[in-house]
């Protein structure tokens, strides 16, 4: 296992979308898509103070929250992450794309570039999900890269775990 924080932050670069880091200069953009402990940022300030305790997650080795910038004008599109579970190896991704950038393939894009590294880089033995039952589009990107519904969780929610011999 080869868990965060690492000597430099691990950006990963792709043919048209990178995963990186997010910066100050960034905030002002993923207001809305800006979350810590299910509360949704509303102002550049509350966003940024939840960017900070995303950072303090990171220093401690419990998450990596990675930006998903557009590689021609590097913009970020959404994020995408591993926000519990590392110590055990079990990495439980999370993503969220602004609505403009939706339906246009950049999250399978990030997604996949997350799982490699998670296997590859971390030594994840296993790498989950958990999203709503009515989240259809949640539930589509997940089958199409290949997670598999393993359970019905409370208040509709349901788990998906990555298929495949890790
Ligand atoms: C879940 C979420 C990230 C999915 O976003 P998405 O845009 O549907 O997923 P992708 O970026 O992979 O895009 C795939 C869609 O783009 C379409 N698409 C268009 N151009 C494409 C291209 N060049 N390449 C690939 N797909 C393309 C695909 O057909 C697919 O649409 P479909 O599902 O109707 O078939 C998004 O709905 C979201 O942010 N939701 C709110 C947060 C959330 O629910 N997170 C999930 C937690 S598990």
């Amino acid at each position: 296992m080869n868990l965060p924080p690492y000597s430099s932050f691990p950006n990963i670069v792709g043919n048209t979308i990178s995963l990186r880091q997010i910066t100050p200069s960034d905030i002002k953009d993923i207001i809305e898509i800006s979350y810590y402990d299910a509360v949704q940022a509303t102002t550049v300030d509350q966003a940024s103070e939840m960017q900070a305790k995303i950072n303090n997650d990171y220093s401690d080795g419990n998450s990596i929250h990675w930006g998903i910038a557009e590689n021609i004008t590097n913009k970020i599109v959404g994020t995408c992450g591993y926000y519990r579970g590392l110590d055990i190896g079990a990495g439980e991704l999370g993503c969220v794309l602004l609505p403009k950038y939706r339906g246009q393939g950049f999250m399978s894009l990030a997604m996949s570039l997350a799982i490699e590294f998670g296997i590859n880089q971390i030594g994840l033995t296993r790498i989950w999900a958990e999203t709503s039952q009515d989240n259809e589009n949640a539930i589509k990107l997940l089958e199409r890269l290949n997670f598999i519904k393993i359970a019905d969780l409370a208040d509709n929610y349901i788990e998906y775990e990555l298929k495949q011999n890790l």
